[in-house]
């Protein structure tokens, strides 16, 4: 914990700080090789508005650049990802330029050149004698650490690596480097900066290749290792079990080889076990397949792959645990969202187990002798939340959903987590209350997993007891005597709206929206969705019926006049602000879901129900039209509840479901016939 609070001085969630400037209006990236023009290419599409420089020192690599990006956008507006205007806002105002004088102005440099520590401290003396003092500079390496890069500049304390991962334009997370000659108040806004624009920064420790690249270069470098043994090939299949591409499929991919002689020496430092394996020096291509091929790989052979693949990945995981260069969490979802894992490492250690992983680690040890261990009982490992950031202030634990790459998606274990952290602080006097959060600009949640949900189609007992189990937190909620307030920062749909809708309160972002948007899919709001908004707000209840039936969104503002949001913040910080307060006002004074039966209007459906410009599925309005009418009948919340729980199952049992669902795992428009 004390190696997180180094990383993290501030706060876990890096939404929650003012930012000490506004974000950048004026950037530089230097280098146009492979990299570089992808940072420049997310940051346009971020801010369109920005003014960019892309410097190098030759014509060739811009004018390459220049190519790319109308080619990035032409494929977004041709697949309907992006509007033509916003296309062109992103191809304008951009310099390609050889000229470093150009770049006078940014309030930010990024430098990705080639990993090489002297060519490297000559560009940032040059962008020294040439920007402002207060421009931010940062470096790409993958591996260098920033002390050795800008500790002869005047100006230290406004530097520090950022570490993207390849596509920069695309892949979330970007390491963000914490060492002694940085100012805190630099990576601060660094970290910020980066989740305001849709990243994921991930605060790493000042250690050669930092944490993702670590587990990288030796996983690869392990691969090569067992060339001895096995196939390319053979090597990438077995490999293909943990990630989604094999490691000799990825380094064919980084047209290069990423664990270069810099790298390499630099890792040896740490020791001569990690002496690059000599066939990476000689060759460039490798043989091997396209992921999902299917290849038989023999038994013993696999086994020994499998084992030492495991070996050197959890090496590595100890290692960056136990020296604290990254947290756990960070760890766990970098592994995943920027080198492909399927699962993060501590996750294959989960399921392995302490006595296979024990067995593995000591056959490691004794074919790659050297290598770090755990130092720490297993159990120590295991013990954090893979989807929540869990931060105070003011006595108020703050609990920020973290799922980015399903725009913060409810899991059944980010149910059981946030139950748990609920659990373990309900009773202690320190803590005064709750709120609950989602990661980023863009969702609090984007609603229940809906790959978790073709499991309970067709079985209406299953698909009744899947909404029950899920109403756990919910439950849990109703009868806490400290107030959990859901602070809204973007959309809140389904069951993130069923979460939302539970909380003693909601504050949001001027960007908040809510809606249901279940019917599209041919099911209904399952978790108390039917029953608690008409109890809560009969004064919507109107506008309820149009979203549950129909899909229809809730604006901010709107829900702001019915009370159901009680402050509506520019921002996501003075939301958490305003979230703290409202803890604190309305301790002690908790409102409780209405019981007794609740007046509602008529419902009232057209003919031919669209949400947009898909037709509906009428059997599946009538269902929810029933469920609506008969819980707000109920006599008890309770008993209201469970017919939200019987209704859902019978919409799970209708064709609409079976279709709306699969269309939406398919990624094509539902159909619906009846
Ligand atoms: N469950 C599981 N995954 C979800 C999800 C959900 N409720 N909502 C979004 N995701 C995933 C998507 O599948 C996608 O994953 P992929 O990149 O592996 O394909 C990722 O999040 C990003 O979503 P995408 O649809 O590509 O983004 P978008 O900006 O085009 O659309 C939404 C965003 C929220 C409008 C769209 O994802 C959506 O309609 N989601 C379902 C919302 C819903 O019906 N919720 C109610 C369920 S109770």
């Amino acid at each position: 914990m004390d190696q997180e609070t180094k990383l993290y001085p501030s706060s876990f969630n890096p939404l929650f700080n003012k930012p000490i400037r506004p974000a950048p209006k004026e950037i530089a990236i230097i280098g146009a090789g492979t990299i570089g023009p992808d940072i420049g290419y997310y940051l346009k599409s971020a801010i369109p508005g920005i003014k960019l420089h892309l410097v190098d020192v030759v014509e060739e690599p811009l004018a390459k650049a220049k190519k790319r990006y109308s080619d990035y956008v032409q494929k977004a507006v041709d697949r309907r990802k992006m509007k033509e205007d916003t296309g062109k806002a992103i191809l304008n105002n951009i310099i390609y330029t050889t000229d470093y004088k150009e770049i006078k102005n940014c309030d930010l440099v990024i430098e990705a050149a080639t990993e090489n520590i002297l060519l490297k401290q000559k560009i940032f003396d040059t962008v020294e004698s040439i920007v402002g003092e207060d421009t931010i500079i940062t470096s790409n390496t993958s591996s260098i650490p920033a002390d050795r890069l800008f500790r002869q500049m005047k100006r230290p304390e406004r530097t520090t690596v950022t570490h993207f991962f390849s596509p920069a334009w695309r892949s979330l997370p970007v390491e963000v480097i914490t060492w002694e000659g940085g100012s805190e108040e630099i990576i601060d806004y660094l970290n910020w900066f980066f989740a305001f624009t849709g990243k994921v920064p991930i605060m790493t420790d000042n250690a050669i290749c930092f944490m993702l690249n670590r587990v990288f270069v030796n996983w690869c470098n392990e691969a090569a290792y067992l060339l001895d043994h096995a196939s390319a090939s053979q090597i990438d299949s077995v490999a293909e079990e943990f990630v989604a591409a094999g490691p000799f499929f990825v380094l064919n991919m980084t047209h290069g080889n990423p664990i270069n002689i810099e790298t390499s020496t630099l890792q040896m430092e740490e020791g001569a076990h990690y002496r690059p394996a000599p066939i990476l020096g000689s060759v460039d291509r490798w043989l091997t397949h396209r992921p999902g091929t299917k290849l038989e790989v023999p038994e013993d052979i696999k086994n020994t792959i499998r084992e030492r693949m495991l070996g050197i990945l959890f090496s590595q995981s100890f290692d960056i645990i136990d020296r604290g260069i990254g947290t756990k969490e960070d760890l766990n979802i970098g592994c995943q969202l920027a080198l492909g894992f399927k699962k993060g490492p501590l996750d294959i250690m989960r399921n392995c187990g302490e006595a296979e992983v024990e067995r593995i680690m000591k056959k490691f040890e004794d074919a790659r002798s050297g290598f770090p261990q755990a130092k720490q009982p297993f159990s120590i490992y295991q013990d954090f939340n893979r989807y929540l950031l869990v931060d105070e202030i003011e006595g108020v634990k703050i609990i920020t959903i973290r799922r980015p790459q399903a725009m913060n998606a409810i899991s059944d274990e980010i149910n059981n987590e946030i139950l748990k952290v609920l659990k373990e602080n309900i009773d202690n006097p320190a803590v005064k209350g709750f709120i609950i959060t989602g990661y980023g600009n863009a969702a609090f949640s984007a609603g229940a997993d809906i790959g978790k949900f073709p499991a309970t189609l067709g079985n209406k007992e299953a698909a009744a007891q899947y909404a029950r189990d899920c109403a756990e937190v919910q439950l849990f909620m109703d009868q806490m005597d400290k107030p959990i307030v859901a602070a809204v920062n973007g959309m809140a749909l389904g069951g993130g709206l069923e979460i939302a809708i539970r909380c003693h309160s909601i504050v949001a972002t001027k960007n908040a929206f809510f809606q249901f948007p279940e019917i599209t899919l041919g099911i209904q709001p399952g978790i108390g969705g039917c029953i608690v908004p008409y109890r809560k707000w009969p004064q919507g209840a109107n506008m309820f019926h149009e979203m549950i039936c129909l899909a229809r969104r809730m604006t901010v503002k709107e829900a702001h006049d019915i009370g159901m949001v009680t402050s509506i913040s520019e921002d996501y910080s003075d939301m958490i602000q305003e979230a703290v307060k409202e803890v604190h006002k309305i301790a002690g004074n908790i409102t409780r879901v209405p019981e007794g039966k609740v007046d509602i209007p008529e419902i009232s459906i057209p003919d031919n129900p669209m949400a947009g410009n898909l037709a509906l599925s009428k059997e599946a309005i009538s269902i929810i039209v029933k469920t609506v009418k008969a819980g707000a009948a109920a006599d008890t919340f309770a008993e209201a509840l469970e017919i939200g729980y019987q209704g859902s199952a019978e919409i799970a049992c209708t064709e609409a479901a079976k279709e709306g669902i699969s269309a939406f795992l398919e990624k094509r428009k539902p159909e619906f016939k009846k």
